[in-house]
């Protein structure tokens, strides 16, 4: 039984590498992996952490490439590819421009799709921007629908997509094993201090399509208004290397002593610097699942999210993208300690670490079908 896992982002990469080492323990499948090389760097970081090897790369990543050519170059790559390894099943994840064009070319090729953290929904087609329509497509063309949480199945049901679908937990907490480590020597040296200097450490991303221009203004604003109002606090940002987000983040932040303004963290590096963090503020979205399972509240820098989960349990707050209110929010939690103590609890709606193995249960059951 020939497997193919196509990814190409760093997030996509974090969540799908515990399914390949979990594909690979078993004899009768044969285990392929497909890079799209929609990123490059950051997605090699984590290849390196899991020890992960890619069969295939496409390595479409430009500078400052658009929505049309990442999709059509998969389009175009993937044909080759998937006429040589005739995979019997695609796996895909999440919701990025690789998902939906993996997807797409597998279906082209009348190869089964498997889709891998389905179901989230904002309900909102333009945010996130593109990311809430390549997963809605992506459900319309896939086969198996590996659901993290059962509300992401209820999403799909009331699309009409009941067959094929499974409740797995999210494979980012199976990745946890690979990552999480007691007494963590970080690679980047300069973390190494700031564990040790035990000062507050306010741990900061942010990248999104739709928070490009104003909204991303706003947000490092309003980090370095709090930087400057908490000068023993350490705010550490870990920058995108997309140039345009880049090109706002340095002029505004990159002059305050207690911010540190780092490139992308080795994942290891980057869980292990969350776990000991004081206070998560981001746009992305695989941080909204992970602060909860280490117990560290979430301020999240966007309108809406497609993870309710953990805002119904408390720990994760959608703050939007004005200054004020993220002023406001973020003053609450570090001056207030009932505040703070009220959101900072472990939650985990995201599963038991096991995910990676229902998915290949369900694989292994179905394809024998
Ligand atoms: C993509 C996904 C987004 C996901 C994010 C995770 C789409 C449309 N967007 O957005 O859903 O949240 O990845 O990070 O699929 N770059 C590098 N080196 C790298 C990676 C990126 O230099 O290793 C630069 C390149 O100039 C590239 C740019 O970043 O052109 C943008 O990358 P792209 O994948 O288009 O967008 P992201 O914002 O990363
Ligand atoms: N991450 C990382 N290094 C960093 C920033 C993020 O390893 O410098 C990890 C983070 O822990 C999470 C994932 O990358 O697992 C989130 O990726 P990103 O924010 O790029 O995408 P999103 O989740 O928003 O799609």
């Amino acid at each position: 039984m020939r497997i193919m896992s196509v990814f190409g982002t760093r997030p996509e990469a974090i969540k799908m590498c515990p399914l390949v080492l979990e594909l690979q323990k078993h004899a009768e499948i044969d285990s392929i992996v497909c890079l799209t090389g929609q990123h490059k760097e950051m997605l090699q970081q984590v290849m390196d952490a899991f020890h992960v090897k890619a069969d295939y790369n496409l390595n479409i990543m430009r500078p400052k490439q658009t929505l049309s050519t990442i999709i059509s170059d998969i389009l175009l790559g993937m044909d080759s590819v998937l006429e040589e390894a005739k995979p019997d099943i695609v796996l895909v994840h999440g919701d990025t421009s690789t998902s939906f064009a993996a997807a797409l070319a597998a279906f082209n090729h009348h190869i089964p799709v498997g889709h891998v953290e389905a179901g989230l929904r904002t309900f909102n087609k333009l945010s996130p921007f593109p990311e809430e329509l390549n997963r809605t497509l992506t459900a319309r063309i896939a086969d198996y629908h590996f659901a993290p949480t059962i509300n992401n199945k209820n999403n799909l049901s009331n699309e009409g997509v009941t067959s094929g679908v499974y409740v797995t937990g999210n494979t980012v907490i199976d990745s946890f094993k690979t990552t999480v480590q007691e007494n963590h020597v970080y690679r980047d040296a300069q973390l190494n201090d700031v564990i040790q200097s035990d000062k507050r450490i306010v741990l900061i991303t942010a990248h999104r399509r739709e928070n490009w221009g104003k909204p991303l203004e706003n947000i490092c604003n309003a980090i370095l208004s709090l930087a400057k109002r908490y000068p023993d606090y350490v705010f550490v940002y870990p920058v995108h290397l997309n140039p345009i987000v880049r090109e706002t983040v340095f002029p505004i932040l990159g002059a305050q002593q207690n911010i540190m303004l780092l490139d992308p963290l080795d994942v290891i590096d980057m869980h292990n610097l969350m776990s000991h963090s004081y206070l998560v503020m981001t746009d992305s979205g695989g941080l909204q699942e992970e602060a909860p399972a280490f117990g560290i509240p979430v301020l999240v820098l966007r309108t809406e999210t497609e993870r309710p989960e953990a805002v119904e349990a408390g720990t994760v707050k959608v703050v939007g993208v004005e200054y004020d209110d993220i002023m406001r929010e973020a003053i609450e939690l570090i001056d207030n300690p009932s505040s703070y103590e009220k959101m900072a609890h472990a939650v985990n709606p995201y599963g038991d670490g096991k995910a990676s193995i229902r998915i290949v249960d369900h694989l292994l059951t179905d394809l024998k079908k």
